[in-house]
């Protein structure tokens, strides 16, 4: 469909409630790592290790969140937004990891913390929507075996339990996981992220454990907080095959990236059809009744979603016999600083395809957004590529809802600058310009676009 007949982008197209927010993560702009009780988590040793960030830095202070959460809400409410998104760190409620119920203990100004931010969010009018984990083992679990050790179900349990018991009582959505494919391939198939560790003998007992987690979650967060809205985010993105001899390989990655997580947790098993490595899970690594306990009724999913992907036959990728056809090779002219492609239908046909799951209740968009090169030119940044992004993908989400696709909220990434993970600072994806040596905000043309969007009745597009 040509953007010209896409509608006009104003806040009242999208309903009256439709959640407009932001989304965050604790390792990406907290800082404050070592400060009241905090221990190391797997990305602080990781971060740590030469050659593992690009830029060489680690997110010891990344935007100090830890310290400005009070004028930084105050600035996400200035701009409209209604939701913010943000994650817990476990080692900094839970030291060594380990909950009260495997022996460990609590520390009581980490529960603070997060408790005054909850409190902030909730006096200006902002609901908290809390991620359980995005990504940040405590290392004192890494060095018990991480994801990889079929006890880190246990202890992931334990640490919802506690954070539900802590919070539940105000915060009444919850996201289990972010993006389980990221940090099990990723932290211990490919080694890319923390905790770095690659070996193929993992990659089942990481996948399994992973899925296992989240609907164990699921179910403590629904015992703890029966009157909570509980769902997990998945990373996605539509695969396209390059020529039509690649159609095979295009389903293979298709399983992979958008089916794997998702399809075990709505009762589906895992695609093995596709992927018969899988196999192995239940071969070796399944326990008795564990089948039926990767299955979770989860009021909603949280898509993620950025581009999509153009994959060929290749017979040097193990498993998935596929690889990526980059956009430089495609001659795509619109990506971002990641590398990534710009093609907003791609949002539309995410939406579509998880659409048809039967237990797919409803759809918020949990993460969309782009980095660009940003530059402060006379005090503001004019990012209008990153306007443009925001603008076409949101065309797409309103396109899906008017189809009737129960699609009902769109989650930026992200509110500020902030450490992206092994690139390190220097992709921004905010809306809100960081600058990080004197931690000074500037709202990006991005941002000052939202802010129009959300608080007056004037059209966008
Ligand atoms: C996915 C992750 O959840 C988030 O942490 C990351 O910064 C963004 N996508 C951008 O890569």
């Amino acid at each position: 469909m040509p953007l010209s007949e896409l509608s006009p982008l104003n806040r009242q197209a999208f309903g009256p409630d439709f959640i407009w927010g932001t989304a965050t993560a604790a390792y990406q702009i907290e800082g404050a790592v070592d400060r009241d009780g905090r221990t190391p988590c797997v990305w602080d040793t990781f971060s740590r290790q030469k050659g593992k960030i690009k830029t060489g830095e680690t997110a010891d202070v990344a935007c100090e969140f830890y310290d400005r959460y009070v004028s930084d809400l105050q600035l996400h409410k200035e701009l409209g937004f209604d939701s913010f998104r943000f994650s817990l760190s476990w080692s900094r409620i839970l030291p060594d990891g380990l909950g009260p119920a495997n022996g460990g203990r609590i520390n009581d100004l980490g529960l603070a913390f997060y408790d005054q931010l909850i409190d902030q969010c909730i006096a200006l009018g902002i609901t908290p929507w809390i991620t359980l984990y995005h990504w940040d083992l405590p290392q004192a679990l890494e060095n018990l075996g991480g994801w990889p050790n079929r006890k880190v179900v246990d202890w992931f349990s334990d640490f919802t339990d506690v954070c539900t018991k802590a919070f539940g009582h105000k915060v009444k959505h919850w996201i289990i996981l972010n993006e389980p494919l990221a940090f099990s391939i990723l932290g211990y198939f490919t080694g890319q992220h923390a905790p770095g560790r690659r070996s193929l003998r993992n990659l089942l007992p990481v996948i399994h454990h992973t899925t296992l987690a989240q609907a164990e979650g699921g179910r403590i967060v629904r015992r703890n907080v029966p009157d909570a809205q509980v769902g997990t985010t998945f990373s996605c993105s539509p695969i396209d095959p390059f020529t039509p001899k690649d159609q095979n390989a295009a389903t293979r990655v298709d399983a992979l990236m958008n089916r794997l997580f998702i399809e075990p947790s709505l009762g589906l098993g895992y695609p093995t059809k596709e992927l018969p490595f899988l196999y192995g899970i239940s071969k070796k690594t399944a326990k008795p009744g564990d089948m039926e306990r990767l299955a979770f009724d989860y009021d909603f999913i949280g898509l993620q979603h950025y581009f999509r992907a153009v994959v060929e036959q290749s017979y040097f990728m193990p498993y998935i016999w596929a690889k990526d056809v980059s956009p430089l090779r495609r001659n795509v002219q619109t990506i971002t600083e990641m590398g990534w492609e710009v093609y907003p239908e791609s949002m539309y046909r995410v939406i579509q395809q998880f659409s048809q799951y039967e237990g797919v209740k409803k759809i918020y968009i949990t993460e969309s957004g782009a980095a660009f090169f940003d530059t402060v030119q006379q005090g503001a940044v004019h990012d209008v590529a990153r306007v443009e992004y925001h603008q076409k993908y949101l065309q797409q989400v309103l396109r899906a809802k008017q189809e009737g696709l129960p699609v009902e909220g769109y989650f930026a990434w992200t509110f500020l600058d902030n450490f992206e993970w092994a690139e390190g600072y220097r992709p921004r994806f905010g809306l809100v310009y960081v600058d990080f040596r004197t931690q000074q905000r500037i709202v990006k043309a991005s941002g000052r676009w939202f802010q129009q969007l959300l608080t007056t009745e004037h059209s966008v597009a």
